[in-house]
């Protein structure tokens, strides 16, 4: 089995984030047909093309979407890609996918997790519980989380001790102070990247500067 693996993906919004996070997660769907994954976005479009992975299926939430029996969902289908339909509260999704969150917790060890805008569930000031545990717990029952955002300053700082972390350029100072406290030589490597680059530290504390490999999927972000 793999090893389960927190991982922090941030950067400004254009620098290819989603696009690499995506990446990471079809090399890893690709490894084996029988890698289940839920992919949560908050954006209809995004990651919609990672459905064409096999076995994999979109659901998209609309404004209209009765309540759904998430668990029977998971369980029905290893490969999961759930969007965020137009005019949907973020309320409404903040809720469905905490809920989902919660089930993986509970019932799927070896479950893999990619959580768009995650600001939204792990902010500063107010991580939701099941990420909390997933986070802090997940790793032991074999679950790994993606996270993603561009808003490193409003995020939770028990993720972020927690995950390996790919992090695009930045420009202003506020976020060099951020970073520059936890990744040896960051400003030198901030001023090498190139588009679509990041820099990555492990969790072992070992940086190097990555960007994504050729996509198989589409990607709409
Ligand atoms: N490595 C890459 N090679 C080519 N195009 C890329 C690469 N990374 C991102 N892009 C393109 O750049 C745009 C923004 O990428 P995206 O990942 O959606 O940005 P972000 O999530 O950081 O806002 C998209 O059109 C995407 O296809
Ligand atoms: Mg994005």
């Amino acid at each position: 089995m793999r090893e389960p693996r927190i991982s922090l993906t941030a950067g400004r919004t254009g620098t290819g984030k989603s696009h690499y996070a995506a990446w990471e997660l079809e090399e890893y769907a690709q490894q084996s047909v029988k890698n289940p994954f839920i992919v949560l976005d908050m954006k209809p479009l995004n990651h919609i093309g990672l459905a064409a992975l096999p076995r994999a299926k979109a659901i998209i939430i609309k404004k209209n979407t009765q309540r759904l029996n998430w668990k029977r969902i998971i369980q029905e289908n290893p490969r999961l890609v759930v969007v965020k339909g137009k005019g949907v509260e973020l309320e409404t999704i903040i809720s469905i996918y905490t809920q989902i969150m919660q089930i993986c917790y509970d019932n799927y060890a070896g479950q893999h997790v990619l959580i768009e805008e995650a600001h939204n569930f792990a902010g500063l000031h107010d991580t939701i519980e099941p990420v909390k545990q997933l986070v802090l717990e997940g790793r032991g029952a074999g679950i790994s989380v993606q996270f993603v955002t561009p808003h490193i300053q409003d995020f939770s700082k028990t993720v972020y001790r927690e995950a390996e972390l790919i992090i695009g350029k930045t420009l202003t100072q506020q976020d060099i102070e951020y970073f520059k406290g936890t990744i040896p030589n960051y400003e030198n490597l901030n001023t090498q990247l190139k588009k679509y680059e990041f820099i990555k530290r492990t969790q072992e504390g070992e940086t190097s500067i990555v960007r994504a490999g050729k996509r198989t999927t589409k990607h709409y972000g």
